[in-house]
């Protein structure tokens, strides 16, 4: 294990207004609050990738797995209970190698291919648009289709639309309804492209801005549908690509893109997700924290050319990203998910919700069986992760106003010099007038009293939930899943216009007032 200075400094995250004795002070900004959180930060991400489809979501109808029309039934019931509000699919990566006419009609007819990308598995298309689109019904959420520019064609892109969203007589409606669907789907969302610059076709951002531009004119709103169209973005540091997109795109796309991973790096060894240090988890949070950073120099460039932020800002793939978990098939991004994944998920959200002005979407990769799980599934087992317990004590904030905070906490000192804040924490009011205030102590060992000043909001009661476990490096397991789950918290007690809250070590929590 390696020493970490615990520096003792203080850092003022914005303009502290009041001063205690105590180092963690918060102050709920109420006459702030005016920013609505899109429920949409809190979407899902579901690639054709290792067992994230086939075994993960669907498992198909004749199987002996408990399944509604092919959907497995345990993982169907898990994500009812996490109120997700859109689900990107099929890649990634994926997408721009997927066409989508192969995964349609009977599926004794559906070509098979080979998964390129992700482990050259092969891809059988059992799962297509219609299996998706439904499952987005039963979830009630709504799609993101991720179209294919890298190897497909713009007739290929617009028929999909037209077969989609189109109650037309026309041909790919006609199709659609020969292949057993009457009634078109809403889409709303539509990713041209992925990864454009990499996976997605290796191209320039000018290149890809006229691409784009072709593309976009023929993805037509049929029916009453209003299509959604969203640029690819830049990756992380890229902030040329967000710059030229916005030039040279501009208000012919709704949403642009933008991918940040919390990761060691793309060469060699991106580290275990179980087996790792004290000082390996302060770096993996200072890591994660540095989202901050790249979100608002992206803003700072989207708002040069649209200052009144008609263009959103689509955060569509973020999360760990670990080595896989040994003896698993490679290529197929399997990894476990420990109390520190769950560390991630609570900063990053609440970092998201202080941008929603132009942050509209976020989506975890991915929602199973892939890098920063909701759910992991073996054969008929499924298990749910710390990750999905924070989306679940989140939910709260979905379409609740964003109140700002000042927090003035203790930092620590992290491998390169990063100071990471050891409270980080987020707060909103709900249409029933209801505040939730979530909290991260991300110190391992110590516990931390937090003083939440409360001016003006006469709190007489306050109740709470927890999510917490003995060590940061524990996880649930098919054989011990419940290490990690949510529990009932009452660590927080009222004082007249103040909350004083005991945080245990390592803990997160979220309180209602
Ligand atoms: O989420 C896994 C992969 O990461 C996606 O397919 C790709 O877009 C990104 O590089």
């Amino acid at each position: 294990m390696k020493n970490i200075l615990l520096t003792g400094s203080f850092v003022m995250l914005s303009s502290l207004s009041c001063f205690s004795q105590n180092n963690n002070v918060i102050t709920v900004q109420t006459d702030q609050a005016t920013q609505v959180i899109p429920k949409e930060i809190y979407g899902q991400f579901a690639e054709h990738l290792g067992t994230c489809i086939y075994g993960g979501l669907w498992v198909g109808p004749e199987s002996s797995i408990a399944n509604q029309d092919g959907y497995r039934l345990d993982v169907l019931n898990a994500l009812k209970d996490l109120n997700i509000p859109v689900l990107r699919w099929p890649g990634g990566c994926f997408a721009d190698e997927y066409h989508w006419m192969d995964g349609i009609g009977p599926k004794e007819n559906r070509p098979t291919m080979i998964n390129n990308n992700w482990g050259g598995t092969v891809e059988d298309n059992s799962f297509g648009t219609h299996e998706f689109l439904n499952l987005c019904e039963i979830l009630e959420c709504e799609p993101y289709i991720s179209g294919n520019v890298g190897s497909g064609t713009v007739e290929e892109l617009a028929k999909w639309v037209e077969y989609m969203t189109s109650n037309d007589q026309s041909p790919m409606a006609d199709l659609r309804r020969q292949n057993g669907r009457e009634k078109a789907w809403d889409v709303k969302y539509l990713g041209v492209g992925n990864e454009s610059w990499g996976c997605g076709g290796n191209m320039r951002p000018e290149y890809y801005a006229d691409l784009y531009r072709r593309y976009a004119t023929y993805c037509r709103n049929f029916s009453g549908n209003r299509l959604f169209k969203i640029a690819s973005g830049a990756s992380d540091y890229d902030y040329n690509w967000t710059k030229v997109l916005m030039d040279r795109v501009g208000r012919q796309m709704d949403g642009l893109s933008l991918h940040y991973y919390t990761v060691a790096g793309w060469e060699g060894s991106k580290g275990s997700a179980t087996d790792f240090d004290n000082d390996d988890y302060y770096w993996t949070l200072g890591k994660c924290r540095e989202v901050e950073d790249v979100l608002k120099k992206h803003c700072d460039i989207m708002d040069e050319y649209d200052k009144n932020k008609n263009i959103a800002l689509l955060l569509d793939e973020w999360g760990t990203w670990w080595d896989e978990a040994p003896g698993t098939v490679p290529g197929h991004l399997y990894q476990q998910n420990t109390l520190r994944d769950a560390f991630v998920a609570s900063l990053s959200f609440d970092i998201f919700h202080k941008y929603t002005d132009r942050l509209k979407m976020a989506n975890i990769a991915q929602i199973a069986n892939v890098l920063q799980s909701m759910i992991l599934t073996d054969g008929d087992k499924m298990v749910l992760t710390p990750s999905y317990y924070v989306f679940k004590m989140y939910n709260v904030h979905q379409d609740a106003t964003h109140i700002p905070l000042d927090i003035a906490c203790d930092t620590i000192e992290v491998r390169d010099g990063r100071k990471l804040p050891l409270i980080s924490a987020t707060a909103s009011k709900d249409k029933n007038g209801k505040i939730h205030i979530s909290m991260s102590n991300v110190d391992i060992k110590k516990d931390q009293e937090v003083v939440i000043n409360l001016p003006g909001l006469n709190a007489k009661k306050v109740t709470g939930e927890i999510i917490t476990a003995k060590n940061i490096d524990d996880y649930n397991s098919f054989e011990n899943p419940n290490k990690v789950v949510l529990k009932p918290f009452d660590g927080a007690k009222v004082k007249k216009d103040q909350l004083i809250v005991k945080v245990p070590a390592h803990s997160i929590v979220t309180l209602e007032l």
